[in-house]
């Protein structure tokens, strides 16, 4: 078995050993143009906390919108048995996250290098983003979730900063605040559609 700490230690050592994968904002805006390209990942414990509330099955088609390392998708790779697609928009990343799901043998995860915008997700059945986009991408993506929520339902996990304070938007009904001990600016949220 596959623990959420040995996904996390396998990605870290990637990105010890990797040059490439800590470039910093400058270089990476000239690459890739202006993105949120924030490398924080979600903190294990509330990775673990919100798989567990999250319940997936064989059945689920997850997306982590900006996968950054890929430590959410490889972790609900390797805790649930959904099939798991991470989009991220800078190829390093991509590249380090395969590299990591190829050492742990993770079958059942794929990563894709774009922007999101740019990406069919409607096969999704759960969605997650962790401090992942500016507000430009945000209000786009959201647009796209929002069509998507009157066509079939899911569930979608956010950090509170991809929300405006004190208007959730209509198409999203309250399921659970996901625990964890870290101090974070910010909670996660765990949302089902309302079509
Ligand atoms: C804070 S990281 C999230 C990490 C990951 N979701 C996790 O919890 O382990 C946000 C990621 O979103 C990516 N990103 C930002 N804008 C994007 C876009 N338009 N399309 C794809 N990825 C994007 C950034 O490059 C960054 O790696």
């Amino acid at each position: 078995m596959i623990t959420a700490n040995k996904v996390f230690d396998t990605i870290e050592k990637k990105r010890k050993s990797n040059p490439f994968s800590n470039m910093d904002i400058a270089k990476l805006s000239l690459k890739y143009g202006v993105h949120q390209f924030d490398d924080e990942s979600s903190p294990v414990d509330a990775i673990c906390s919100l798989i567990e509330t999250a319940k997936l099955t064989s059945e689920d088609v997850a997306f982590d919108l900006g996968s950054g390392f890929g430590h959410f998708a490889l972790t609900l790779s390797a805790l649930s048995p959904a099939r798991v697609f991470g989009i991220e928009i800078i190829q390093e990343r991509v590249d380090l996250a395969c590299a990591a799901a190829r050492e742990l043998e993770l079958e059942n995860v794929q990563f894709i290098c774009d922007n999101v915008l740019e990406q069919d997700i409607s096969s999704g059945t759960f969605f997650f983003c962790f401090n992942s986009f500016f507000e430009k991408t945000r209000c786009k993506i959201f647009s796209v979730l929002e069509e998507l929520a009157s066509k079939k339902k899911f569930s979608i996990a956010v950090t509170t900063d991809m929300l405006h304070v004190g208007t959730l938007p209509s198409w999203l009904c309250f399921v659970a605040d996901i625990k964890s001990s870290s101090r974070l600016g910010y909670k996660i949220k765990l949302f089902k559609s309302v079509g």
